[in-house]
């Protein structure tokens, strides 16, 4: 493939992004302010494939390949000539804006620009062109060479064209595409956030402790990691970062209310792994340390904390199809290829029953009458037309 690729922002994303994109064939332009973020972007590929060398899975040619397709730049005018430009710098709508009136300058009116922003509305980012039909949201997820998911977000100015091109060119990089209205979280943002606030929810409510509330969606939901060693793993700041942001984008929807827990280890510097230390403790490897406390023995403790954090994800995969923020197929896809989910939600609902669904979030409603709780009208549209997600 012989499209011409620039990437603005050499950090952890723009790096990625530049590897997946010399792989697939593109010639790539890296650009960053600082030289030494597009030098450590120039080691960092050096050591990753000497690394895929080493455990056999390229060879020395393909390894040459992949550094000469890349070229590392630091003036934005040398984009120029590019066909697609993707945007990874730091996450402040005014920068972006005014770093992609600037790139504007230098490039031909047909030249898409995107943004890998996570938060931030790609209609707001757009408004900063003279061709705003040119923009786009291309959400690539970290480590961007690993994770096969790419979510694509249309602004309400982007052109058609425009969608059909990125499409195309993300599917020839080899990833799946799910399509996302642009609303806040897109799709894996905002159906995840269940994942971390309902298992702190149950852990200040002091259901259960934070190995039990792990160690029960490992057990029996299959999931990777548990909620909290997970947002250990992002890191707090991080992740309650992303939960406060799409709370206040969501005007205040109690949904998506934040957990003081995580807010005061945050403050606390209680980060997770990069800190050493967070829901657990960490060596300098990042293992978690012998922990003293055990997950309880009690397999119906157990049940009813996968139960609940697992109806509070299908109600929200649910609800982003009752707002058409995606298609089905693109919100399962979101979530086993983007967090890697070991089902997609809206399968799993299908497994369940919607029936079983229903009946599991209006008991948490009658019990707490909190609006967190209402069951998504799509789910109880299903169960009394006894239909499903899925044939
Ligand atoms: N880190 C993640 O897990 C993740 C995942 C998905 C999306 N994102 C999004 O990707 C973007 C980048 O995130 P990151 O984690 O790679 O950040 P990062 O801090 O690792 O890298 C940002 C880079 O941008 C450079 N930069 C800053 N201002 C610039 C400018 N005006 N022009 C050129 N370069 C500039 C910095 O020098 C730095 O090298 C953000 O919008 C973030 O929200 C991050």
């Amino acid at each position: 493939m012989n499209y011409k690729v620039a990437i603005i922002g050499s950090g952890t994303m723009g790096s990625g992004i530049a590897q997946v994109a010399a792989t697939a064939g593109c010639v790539v332009k890296v650009f960053d302010t600082k030289q030494e973020a597009l030098d450590k972007s120039r080691h960092s590929l050096e050591k990753i494939l000497s690394r895929l060398i080493e455990k056999g899975r390229i060879d020395e040619v393909e390894k040459n390949r992949i550094q000469s397709n890349i070229v590392y730049v630091d003036q934005l005018k040398e984009l120029s000539h590019t066909d697609l430009t993707i945007e990874a710098i730091i996450e402040d709508l005014e920068v972006k804006k005014k770093v992609f009136s600037e790139l504007e300058k230098y490039i031909s009116k047909d030249s898409i620009i995107a943004s890998n922003t996570s938060s931030l509305s790609i209609a707001s980012i757009a408004s900063s062109l003279q061709n705003p039909e040119r923009c786009i949201g291309i959400h690539f997820f970290n480590p961007a060479p690993l994770m096969k998911l790419v979510e694509v977000i249309p602004a309400v100015q982007t052109s058609q064209d425009t969608v059909n091109k990125v499409v195309g060119v993300i599917k020839e990089w080899n990833k799946t595409v799910a399509i996302a209205k642009d609303t806040p979280g897109f799709i894996v943002n905002r159906v995840a956030r269940p994942f971390y606030g309902e298992a702190l929810r149950i852990y200040e409510e002091g259901i259960a402790d934070i190995i039990t509330i792990d160690t029960s969606l490992k057990a029996i939901g299959g999931f990777r990691m548990g909620p909290f060693e997970l947002m250990d793993f992002i890191g707090n700041d991080i992740n309650y970062t992303v939960t406060e942001t799409v709370f206040k984008a969501f005007y205040y929807d109690p949904r998506y209310k934040p957990s003081f827990t995580q807010k005061r280890l945050s403050e606390a510097g209680y980060l997770g792994r990069k800190s050493g230390k967070g829901y657990y403790e960490y060596d300098e490897k990042g293992i978690i340390q012998t922990n003293t406390s055990v997950a309880k023995k009690d397999t119906e403790l157990a049940q009813y904390i996968f139960n609940r954090v697992l109806v509070m994800l299908i109600n929200e995969a649910a609800d982003a199809l009752f707002w058409n923020i995606a298609s089905a197929e693109d919100i399962d896809n979101a979530m086993t290829k983007g967090v890697n989910y070991p089902k997609g939600l809206l399968a799993w609902a299908d497994k369940k029953g919607i029936d079983w669904c229903v009946n599991k979030l209006d008991k948490l409603y009658n019990e707490y009458h909190e609006d967190r709780y209402r069951c998504s009208p799509i789910l109880r549209r299903m169960e009394r037309e006894n239909r499903r997600f899925f044939k």
